[in-house]
């Protein structure tokens, strides 16, 4: 996902220097949790939440790329402290042996450093939106916070909850996913001119919504048979699940929870599971609610006047448009591979 990010030598440069600050802040300290902290930090990630931060600063004003200053990469780091910090306490609440195909920290550690590490980021993560000077992105920062541990907790006392509706899976993707990149665009808008920071949240926010949506579908094609992480496995509900348990009729509803419920996964059973979301059109239906989303983050950008930002934002937006299409072929090509 995300080839946008690495065509541009901007982008790369906003991704080097997010990581110099970030790990410069580890570094000043020595407890096991900052190493822990540095060694997570550098496994990976697209650092996608710091690109829009800067592109979103861009925005209002149409100004060039360059030069990007420290305010924009203090805050660019923060964000990203933030999501790595939500990571290392999902790890602990969902129980996962990975993260980013290496051993997740709390396997490695332990439960408790995981949790501390965690801790440790987000201080650091205040530290940094401190450091930027930008008076208005800290009770951003602290509100989003709130709704992320809404978010997550909200999500947890719907485990197994086979009735969830698509009303709370929205509430609490919005919560624990979008509100992080609402936040990363909205504190861009106010590090600049501090103009148009509502339009661009809003922004970020339909982005971050499909973006949640898109890595659930990307866990529904991890095979719960060998991904013990899985979502099912965990008991939560992607959106085509919820549609597809609504629309299930004639003891199948009955079927397919029980398999959830018993972990019952074998090839069988989860070519079931896929053949029953294709029939009910659980998929298309989901990639319909996807395309609404990032529609709705292109018609914000198109408000604004075109700019070098505008345009790799409109990128990003495509990117994630036509990866969710491929998604929809990798569904197809399952069930082709299965019969
Ligand atoms: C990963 O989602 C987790 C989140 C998006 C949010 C986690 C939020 C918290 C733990 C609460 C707030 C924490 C802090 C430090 C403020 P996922 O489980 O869908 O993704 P995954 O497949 O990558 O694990
Ligand atoms: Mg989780």
């Amino acid at each position: 996902m995300m080839q946008v990010l690495k065509k541009h030598d901007v982008l790369l440069d906003i991704v080097e220097r997010c990581n110099a600050v970030v790990v410069e802040r580890i570094k000043e300290n020595t407890h096991s949790e900052a190493s822990i902290a540095l060694e997570s930090f550098n496994n990976g990630g697209k650092r996608l939440r710091p690109i829009l931060l800067v592109l979103a600063a861009k925005v209002p004003q149409a100004e060039a790329l360059e030069p990007i200053n420290d305010t924009l990469i203090r805050l660019a780091g923060a964000v990203e402290l933030v999501h790595l910090a939500t990571l290392f306490h999902d790890d602990v609440i969902d129980q996962v042996d990975t993260r980013r195909a290496k051993l997740s920290a709390r396997l490695k550690y332990g439960n408790y450093a995981s949790v501390l590490t965690g801790d440790f980021a987000l201080a650091e993560a205040l530290e940094l939106v401190q450091r930027s000077g930008v008076a208005s992105a800290m009770p951003e920062f602290i509100r989003t916070l709130r709704v992320l541990v809404r978010g997550e907790s909200l999500e947890t006392s719907h485990k197994h909850n086979y009735s969830l509706s698509e009303a709370q899976y929205y509430e609490i993707i919005s919560e624990k996913s979008a509100s992080l990149f609402a936040l990363s665009c909205k504190a861009g808008a106010l590090a600049s001119s501090g103009e148009y920071a509502d339009a661009l949240g809003h922004f970020g926010w339909n982005l971050g919504m499909a973006f949640q949506m898109i890595d659930d579908l990307d866990d529904m094609l991890d095979s719960p048979q060998r991904s013990y992480d899985c979502d099912l496995r965990n008991g939560y509900l992607s959106l085509p699940m919820i549609r597809v348990l609504d629309a299930l009729q004639d003891g199948h509803r009955e079927r397919l929870i029980s398999i959830i419920e018993n972990a019952d996964f074998t090839p069988a059973t989860e070519r079931y599971i896929v053949e029953m979301c294709m029939e009910y059109g659980a998929f298309t239906e989901t990639h319909a609610t996807i395309d609404r989303h990032l529609e709705r983050s292109g018609e914000t950008l198109a408000r604004f006047s075109p700019s070098p930002a505008r345009e790799l934002l409109t990128g990003i937006v495509g990117e994630l448009r036509a990866y969710a299409g491929e998604q929809t072929r990798n569904f197809t090509a399952f069930l082709r591979n299965s019969a």
